[in-house]
């Protein structure tokens, strides 16, 4: 993996990352595809249609369905999906302690139950990235501890202890395996955590970004804490990131939250949102939310964003979109999360042609102007 870093305008950050698969121009938004599809679309819609260079898989789920074998027999997720592009696979860290009715951690992994038939299942670091390296994906994480907000100051400080341990282990075996010839094309990236503490934070990053990894991830935010506390523990972590390597900031967000992000220098995201809203009928453009419920859609001409040239928009109209809502229709699935995703998408490409040419101040004044 290559990153190259092509200009910065303030502390926001235009680059390249190179994998075996794709050139990925970042700032980047990562489409969320948790079981190996991005929900509704298919690898035809991400490619050409979309033309998303990455999409994010998930190792908690793939595990447990379909198993990660049957994926690595399938010929790992680019063979299974038929996308042939980057994957980067989150640890399932995240997921064990989200979804699973009960999750434990110890010094040595976590324990949880599935979700899907409340069998019991241990993660340890070596473990996550074995089963990462059956899925294929380009970019691995490495098993992190978190912990509900709010905490005990003890229970944070055990988090990063541990998220420190796991992520020296992580690197030692993904090395080691390397030297061995196997896991040649992928990518491994450590993830800081540390609440919104700016101590605690502190002392993630420079202990893990002190370590060999390809890129380095901000976890543990966008947990229900105020917008502004995100933004400031951002803030404080890019710093402590080296220069030139990817900055990917996990779980986030808005369209706000991109565009405060990319200023404070993220270089990745991913969020479920684009494609959840979608599904429920908030559909995304220049000029902020659409309802797409309300009644006045019912007899609109209009597409959904008049400035927007997705393949929605430059087919249908409001009405129709409506109308497929409203009689629960699959299609208006597939139809909200192509103009979702393509908004997504387009402001981050928006985002970088401002900062290759230095004006990306008068991009975010301007972001702001619209939704006023
Ligand atoms: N997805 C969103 N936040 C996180 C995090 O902190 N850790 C992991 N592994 N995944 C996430
Ligand atoms: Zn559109």
């Amino acid at each position: 993996m290559h990153f190259d870093l092509e200009a910065t305008d303030g502390h926001a950050r235009a680059g390249t990352l190179t994998t075996a698969h794709s050139t990925i121009q970042t700032p980047v938004f990562m489409p969320v595809g948790t079981v190996g599809s991005v929900k509704s679309l298919d690898a035809h819609d991400m490619t050409d249609i979309l033309d998303a260079k990455i999409i994010l898989g998930n190792t908690y789920h793939l595990y447990l369905r379909p198993g990660d074998e049957v994926v690595h027999t399938m010929g790992g997720l680019h063979g299974f999906t038929q996308y042939d592009r980057s994957f980067l696979t989150d640890s399932g860290g995240f997921q064990a302690f989200s979804l699973s009715d009960i999750s434990k951690a110890d010094k040595d992994g976590i324990t949880f139950k599935s979700h899907i038939d409340g069998s019991t299942h241990y993660f340890t670091p070596e473990k996550v990235l074995d089963i990462q390296g059956n899925l294929g994906s380009d970019i691995m994480m490495i098993l992190d501890d978190l912990v509900a907000l709010p905490a005990t100051k003890e229970r944070i400080a055990l988090s990063i202890e541990r998220t420190t341990q796991w992520a020296k282990r992580s690197i030692l075996y993904h090395r080691a395996n390397q030297a061995q010839g196997k896991a040649q094309e992928q990518n491994i990236f450590a993830i800081i955590q540390g609440g919104t503490d700016p101590e605690f934070r502190r002392i993630s990053a420079t202990q893990l970004c002190e370590m060999d990894f390809d890129g380095f991830a901000i976890g543990g935010l966008s947990v229900g804490e105020p917008n502004q506390a995100m933004y400031d523990t951002v803030e404080l972590t890019t710093p402590l990131m080296p220069t030139h390597k990817p900055r990917y900031l996990m779980g986030v967000g808005t369209p706000e939250d991109l565009v405060e992000n990319v200023k404070r220098g993220v270089d990745m995201f991913d969020c479920v949102m684009p494609t959840r809203n979608a599904r429920n009928g908030t559909l995304f453009t220049s000029f902020g939310k659409l309802n797409i419920k309300a009644a006045r859609f019912q007899t609109d001409e209009l597409p959904i964003d008049p400035a927007c040239d997705c393949f929605t928009c430059k087919r249908y109209s409001r009405s129709y979109l409506s109308h497929l809502y409203r009689a629960r229709e699959l299609t208006f699935f597939r139809l909200a999360s192509l103009h979702n995703l393509h908004y997504y998408l387009g402001l981050m490409k928006q985002m970088r042609q401002a900062i290759l040419v230095g004006k990306f101040e008068g991009f975010y004044r301007e972001f702001y102007a619209k939704r006023a």
